[in-house]
Formats: C-alpha cells, sequence, structure tokens
C-alpha cells in the first residue's frame, strides 16, 4: 500500500515535469504567432517570456470580456481557450520562458540618471511612488504588478498612456500614477525601462 502510494507520487511528478518541458499545445496554436513560442516575439506584440503567471492570466480574463482593449488580437483564442485549467497553464508556460535580452540602446546620461531617481524614488512632491515598490528592482515584477524588463519599448510606451476609458480596479491604480508624472517624466522612465 505505501509502495504503491510513493510509485504513483513519483510517476505524478514525472508527468508534470514531462508537462512543462513541452510548450502546451494551446500556446504553440494560439499564441506563438504573435508572441512567439518562446515569449519573445517580435515588437509590437508584448513580450509574454518571464512574465508573472498571474498577470498573463488576468490580462487575459479581462481581454476575453472586453474589459481590456486588444484590438480584436485574440479573437481566434477565445473559443479554444475555454477554462481555467488551459489559460493556467499556458500563462504558467510562458511565465517559465527565459527573456531574450535587447539590443543596448543609447541614451542620453542625464534621462537616464532621472529615469533610474524616478523608478527608484518617486517623486514625492507630484504623489509618484517609487516603480520599484510594485514593479521590483530589476524590474522582475512580482505579486503586485507586471514584469517591466526586456518588454519592448514601444509596447511600454503605449501602456505609459494615460487614457480616460473605463478600466479594471490593476489598472486604475497605474493609471492614477500615470497621471502624477509630466512627458519629460515618461521619457526619462521609458529610457531607464530599456535598460532593465
Ligand atoms: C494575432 C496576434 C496575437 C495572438 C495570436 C495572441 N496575442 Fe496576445 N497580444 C497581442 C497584442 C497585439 C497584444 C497587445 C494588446 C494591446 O494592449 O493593444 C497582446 C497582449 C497580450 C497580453 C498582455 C501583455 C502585457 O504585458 O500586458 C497577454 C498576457 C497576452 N497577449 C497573452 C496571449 C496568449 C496567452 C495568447 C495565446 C492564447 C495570445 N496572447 C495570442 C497579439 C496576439
Ligand atoms: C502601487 C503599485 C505600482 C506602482 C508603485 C507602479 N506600478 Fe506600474 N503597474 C502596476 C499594476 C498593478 C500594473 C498592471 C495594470 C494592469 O493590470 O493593467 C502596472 C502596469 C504597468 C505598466 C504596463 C506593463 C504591461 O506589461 O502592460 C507599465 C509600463 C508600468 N506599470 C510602469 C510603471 C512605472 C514607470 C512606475 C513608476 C513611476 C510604476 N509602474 C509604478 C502597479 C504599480
Amino acid at each position: 500500500m505505501h509502495t504503491a502510494r510513493m510509485i504513483m507520487t513519483g510517476w505524478l511528478a514525472l508527468a508534470s515535469a514531462l508537462a512543462w518541458s513541452a510548450p502546451p499545445q494551446l500556446a504553440q496554436q494560439l499564441c506563438a504567432a504573435c508572441h512567439g513560442i518562446d515569449g519573445n516575439g517580435p515588437p509590437p506584440t508584448p513580450r509574454l517570456a518571464g512574465q508573472q503567471a498571474d498577470y498573463i492570466a488576468q490580462q487575459l480574463d479581462w481581454m476575453r470580456l472586453g474589459q481590456r482593449d486588444d484590438g480584436g488580437a485574440h479573437k481566434a483564442a477565445w473559443d479554444r481557450l475555454k477554462n481555467d485549467a488551459d489559460i493556467q497553464a499556458v500563462a504558467r508556460y510562458y511565465a517559465a520562458q527565459k527573456p531574450a535580452p535587447q539590443p543596448a540602446k543609447s541614451a542620453d546620461p542625464a534621462l537616464l540618471a532621472s529615469g533610474r531617481k524616478l523608478y527608484t524614488e518617486g517623486n514625492l512632491a507630484v504623489g509618484a511612488p517609487p516603480c520599484f515598490t510594485c514593479h521590483g528592482e530589476q524590474g522582475e515584477g512580482g505579486s503586485a504588478a507586471p514584469r517591466l524588463a526586456g518588454q519592448h519599448a514601444a509596447y511600454l510606451a503605449q501602456r505609459m498612456k494615460v487614457s480616460d476609458t473605463p478600466q479594471p480596479p490593476a489598472r486604475m491604480e497605474m493609471q492614477e500614477i500615470l497621471k502624477t508624472l509630466s512627458q519629460d517624466d515618461v521619457k526619462a522612465l521609458l529610457a531607464y525601462m530599456a535598460t532593465l
């Protein structure tokens, strides 16, 4: 009885290890064409490699429910991505992929320094909190906010825009922060984020 249970446990561990080593078929069929099979697809499509799994799943949910506008990019997926287990499998697969390095960009050192300052210290005078508290010191993200490191610059620029359309609560939180920033702040932050 005891041995049987041990064999069973071992078998389950092996089965789940095998499941994670191969890309889920759904990722191959539904996501790879745009996001790449390793999540490092070309711009303008955002990278998913190393992104927080909960964030991926949450955004998919919002896009499916029409609470986040995706310009129809995922409409072919909704028929197939039916249940939580499928969404979780795809999200965890992409979260486990290694983000490819971005080509080094040259930026004005003063601009970079001011971006780094905003990222690490915020600007209390206008009520901007330091970005790292939610997005992590290296932009790796966490339970509170998505990964920013290695993300395509054009996509980050698009996501740093203030929008007045109603958004899910987590997006509103980020929107309130964006409203405290000047155009110059955003430029500096984008330059700094490109180095993460
Ligand atoms: C036809 C191209 C296309 C396909 C196929 C596609 N995506 Fe996307 N995806 C996009 C685009 C474009 C965006 C950016 C949408 C926007 O904000 O305007 C995006 C955004 C996302 C985001 C939000 C990323 C972020 O950093 O906020 C997630 C998560 C995502 N896709 C997951 C997936 C998954 C998982 C699949 C497969 C089930 C998939 N996508 C299939 C084009 C695609
Ligand atoms: C209180 C926590 C918090 C702080 C501080 C914060 N953010 Fe965010 N940020 C979030 C959350 C939550 C999201 C995801 C919103 C959503 O679900 O659409 C986000 C999303 C983003 C995105 C979009 C990422 C993507 O993949 O679509 C960018 C870019 C961003 N933040 C930059 C910044 C910068 C720059 C700062 C500092 C000025 C900052 N954030 C400070 C919580 C935070």
